[in-house]
């Protein structure tokens, strides 16, 4: 754990980047500092590692004031991983990752092997292990940063904006991995980034900073997105937080319907229902209905039926051509529907639970849905059970009951036991 207490830094020009900083950084967790530019989070982040020291303040390490703690054993304590991998170009894949080691003095094959060793671990081939950073792409580069701040096993992990460099696609991909890593490993992270999507998704805690390193607002993802402290903040998490709050719910336990399966848009009779076309191993194509007669329509977005979140299930429903989500099981195989109208409604619900979860202030609002934000002043005293227990309080994984077009409802293990491979025999004769 990171404390920091009354940090200030005024730099020699005058500038203070950072001002009276009180922030905790739990172990085995992943905080994320966010906060436009400027605003201090690099100058915070290389304050953990020495690399700057604070004006005032004090920073320790597990109760241990960081003074106390020798660089070296600091540094190697504490991987550091920047933008773009921050890798030597003159250095083989291979001599990068074992800097560390190296400075340390450990033997040529013992760095060797664990650098091969992190290859693996970062999901890339060993044959890269010769080339030069040039050889590789910005993914690749980021990977081997990560692997390089890996070298020496560090407890702690301080990563400053480690994917602004890649694309979307990559960049979720190192998302995953550095989660991975954080599950597998038990590091503690303390990463930065502008992007407060990415903060959202990578932070256990998350630490919006505005300008002169001062803190808006502290705490999960969900309590951020739900309950911004001031304007700055709802500013920061941008217009659809309502939305992107959804990505915090489970979708499991959502009702899922089924739905008639078929082989060909064409075998789909007029007056029926529309139902999904799926391939040989019933996994869907996309939907077929009569009155487009053979036309095969777009699938939309589907969603694991296990795995995924509300978010996921919302985002199917309104991108499908018919009102309904298509969930998959993890083989890939159609595994059912939830109707818009069901999506929505798990999203009342988890409203009212976030309503419940902070009290009065939001149950007691006009229900609008336009009420004027609370006093931030009265929300941390309102963080206690729900205002009224006797009101009825639903789980979102919880299915409600069910509506009347709703033919049977799968086991909550996600099979569709007289599913699709059924209505395929039925729909085939
Ligand atoms: N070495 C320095 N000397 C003077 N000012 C600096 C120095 N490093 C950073 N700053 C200033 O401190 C503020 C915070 O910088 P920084 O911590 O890098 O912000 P961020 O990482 O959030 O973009 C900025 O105004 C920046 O210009
Ligand atoms: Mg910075």
């Amino acid at each position: 754990m990171i404390t920091f207490e009354a940090v200030s830094k005024t730099y020699r020009d005058g500038t203070t980047a950072v001002s009276e900083l009180d922030l905790v950084l739990p172990s085995d967790q992943v905080s994320v500092l966010v906060g436009p530019s400027g605003c201090g989070k690099t100058t915070t982040l290389q304050m953990i590692n020495r690399m700057i020291e604070p004006t005032a303040g004090s920073i320790s390490w597990d109760g241990t004031p960081l003074p106390q703690i020798r660089r070296t054993t600091l540094r190697r304590q504490m991987g550091y991983v920047i933008q773009s991998g921050g890798l030597f170009p003159h250095r083989t894949v291979l001599d990068n990752i074992c800097t560390v080691p190296t400075l340390l003095g450990w033997s040529r094959a013992r760095s060797r092997s664990r650098a091969l060793e992190l290859l693996s671990l970062v999901g890339l081939d060993r044959s890269l292990a010769q080339r030069f950073p040039a050889q590789l792409s910005g993914g690749q580069q980021q990977r081997v940063g990560v692997a390089r701040a890996l070298a020496a096993d560090p407890v702690l992990l301080l990563m400053d904006e480690p994917f602004s460099a890649v694309d979307p696609v990559v960049r979720a991909d190192l998302q995953e991995l550095v989660k991975g890593l954080q599950r597998e490993l038990g590091k503690t992270i303390v990463m930065i980034t502008h992007d407060i999507d990415e903060a959202m998704i990578m932070g256990d805690q998350v630490v919006i900073m505005r300008v002169g390193g001062r803190i808006a607002q502290m705490g999960t993802p969900d309590e951020i997105l739900d309950r911004p402290l001031d304007d700055f903040v709802a500013g920061f998490v941008g217009r659809d937080r309502g939305y992107r709050a959804l990505t915090f719910a489970p979708a499991a336990g959502l009702p899922v319907a089924r739905i008639r399966s078929v082989r060909s848009a064409a075998s789909v009779a007029t007056g029926s229902s529309p139902a999904v076309v799926v391939d040989g191993e019933g996994r869907p194509l996309g939907w077929a209905d009569a009155a487009h007669g053979s036309t095969l329509l777009p699938l939309g977005a589907t969603f694991a039926a296990e795995t995924d979140t509300l978010r996921a299930v919302v985002d199917a429903a309104l991108s499908s051509p018919v009102g309904l989500a298509v969930a998959v099981q993890s083989s890939g195989r159609l595994a059912g529907v939830v109707s818009a109208a069901d999506a929505l409604e798990a999203v009342r619900r988890r409203r009212l639970q976030v309503a419940e979860r902070h009290g009065s202030a939001v149950a007691a609002a006009p229900d609008d849905g336009d009420a004027p934000s609370a006093d931030p002043a009265t929300l941390h005293e309102e963080a206690g059970p729900p205002a009224d227990p006797a009101a009825p309080r639903q789980e979102v994984g919880h299915p409600p009951t069910p509506s009347p077009d709703r033919r049977t409802t799968p086991p909550p293990d996600g099979a569709a036991p007289a599913g699709p491979a059924d209505d395929e025999r039925e729909a085939a004769s």
